[in-house]
């Protein structure tokens, strides 16, 4: 096989190297491209055929629903690891020993505290904000609070601030949900696991001791191990673009909060719950909103349905459906919104539209299921996914900056006016 491609312009031929990945994924290299062909450029919107780097990271094949944190299968990860491990597998490249998982640890719990002055910006936003603004904006906060940028050539410096960063955004996700319902701010326990910590600030009462609920801390577990990362997606890659231009950590990753709000993105969690709670409202008549789903006159979208990349099933909503199941059970949660999604979710699978256009359910059909039977507000779901998917950010956020990659800059083709001559205002 040659290991070039040829592009015709206008009977020029243009060779291009080719670039081949460790699973045999084939990218055609066109760095050189506007250069040899003066001023050329592709275009790609929603970059669906584009790849914007090289990683070695996540790898996912959307065709065989194969997903694989550094090498490893997610299924392998979901059932015998727990988050804290995988954050190191994805950030530092390796499984780490037991005295590196220790120390690690021991690390991110000596920067589990925010300076007070968070506090204050926290109270001066609405209790009607939603979450994942609060979060983006106190994210961006921590800035200010943490000035000296990260000096990327040290290794000690980065290590730094990626603890720091995993100490104190738990503390940001608890607090924004606890100002939503109107509790007191308070800390977790370093006697206590990553994910038993996140519990306890969310969910501790004032007047009571929290007591864990170890379903909960292994569903909890789970959702964020399969939520790590995810390749190039949407806040994934605003982190690496916006970091790109060497703005700091926080600030990128306050940029990729942003990006994930959206529903088509990590906000369809919460959307999906909305929608159930719809159909369940309109008297739970499901094959009216397939039937609206498939309208192309109407804008409505069967939300946890689709994926950009996985068009066979989702391995994700896979194990997370399993979950849901044992946490429903083992919880004694009857739930007419779940009889609702699996009415949806049977229809769906043997419906022509959906079939044919390969739309299976994503991580996000199930996950506010299990969310909504941990007592986590609608609202929150995308904090949470946020949450999980802060290693991956990390992870790539440093490979970019570790491999020195380019500012970020797309190119685009015009297509408004041409020239014209200014008109004075008495002339318009
Ligand atoms: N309901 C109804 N029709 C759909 C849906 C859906 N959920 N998703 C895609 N389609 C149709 C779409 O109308 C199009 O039809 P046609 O070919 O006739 O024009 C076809 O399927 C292809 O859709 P697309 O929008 O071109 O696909 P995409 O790769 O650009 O979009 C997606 C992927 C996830 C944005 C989309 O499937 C979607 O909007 N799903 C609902 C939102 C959702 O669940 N998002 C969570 C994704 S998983 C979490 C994450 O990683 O962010």
């Amino acid at each position: 096989m040659s290991d070039t491609a040829i592009l015709e312009i206008k009977g020029e031929k243009h060779e291009f190297p080719l670039i081949v990945g460790t699973e045999n994924e084939i990218g055609i290299d066109i760095k050189t491209l506007r250069g040899a062909t003066l001023g050329v450029t592709t275009i790609d919107p929603g970059y669906k055929n584009t790849g914007s780097c090289q990683s070695g990271i996540t790898f996912l094949d959307g065709e065989k629903g194969i997903l694989r944190y550094r090498g490893y299968a997610i299924e392998d990860l979901a059932d015998k690891a727990d988050f804290l491990e995988v954050a190191y597998l994805l950030i530092f490249g390796d499984l780490p020993s037991k005295d590196q998982l220790i120390k690690f640890h021991a690390d991110i719990k000596t920067e589990s505290v925010v300076d007070d002055d968070v506090k204050k910006i926290l109270d001066a936003f609405p209790k009607s904000a939603h979450p994942m603004g609060v979060l983006s904006s106190l994210t961006s906060a921590l800035t200010a609070f943490n000035p000296t940028s990260v000096n990327v050539d040290s290794e000690e410096d980065m290590y730094k601030s990626v603890v720091k960063i995993l100490g104190k955004f738990p503390v940001l996700v608890a607090w924004t949900m606890r100002k939503k319902k109107g509790l007191p701010l308070n800390y977790g326990s370093n006697s206590l696991n990553y994910v038993e910590n996140v519990l306890k600030m969310m969910f501790e009462k004032p007047n009571e001791e929290y007591v864990q609920n170890p379903i909960l801390v292994n569903a909890l577990d789970k959702l964020l191990i399969l939520h790590a990362d995810h390749e190039q997606n949407c806040s994934t890659s605003t982190v690496r673009i916006v970091g790109s231009s060497h703005a700091g950590l926080f600030a990128s990753l306050s940029a990729g909060i942003s990006a994930l709000w959206g529903p088509l993105h990590g906000g369809a969690n919460q959307a999906v719950l909305e929608m159930l709670e719809a159909i369940k409202d309109d008297g739970g008549d499901t094959k009216k909103y397939m039937g609206k789903a498939k309208d192309k006159q109407d804008p409505f979208r069967l939300m946890g349905f689709g994926h950009r990349v996985y068009k066979n099933f989702d391995p994700r909503a896979k194990i997370i459906k399993v979950a849901a199941d044992e946490v429903l059970s083992d919880l004694g949660v009857e739930d007419p919104i779940l009889d609702i999604a699996k009415g949806l979710e049977k229809e769906a699978l043997q419906d022509e539209y959906f079939v044919k256009r390969k739309l299976y359910p994503n991580v996000d059909f199930y996950s506010g299921i299990i969310y909504r039977a941990m007592g986590i507000p609608t609202e929150m779901f995308t904090v949470m996914f946020a949450l999980g998917r802060l290693p991956g950010w990390i992870a790539q956020w440093r490979e970019m900056r570790l491999r020195k990659e380019p500012i970020g800059r797309p190119r685009q083709i015009y297509t408004g006016e041409n020239y014209r001559a200014f008109k004075t205002i008495d002339k318009r």
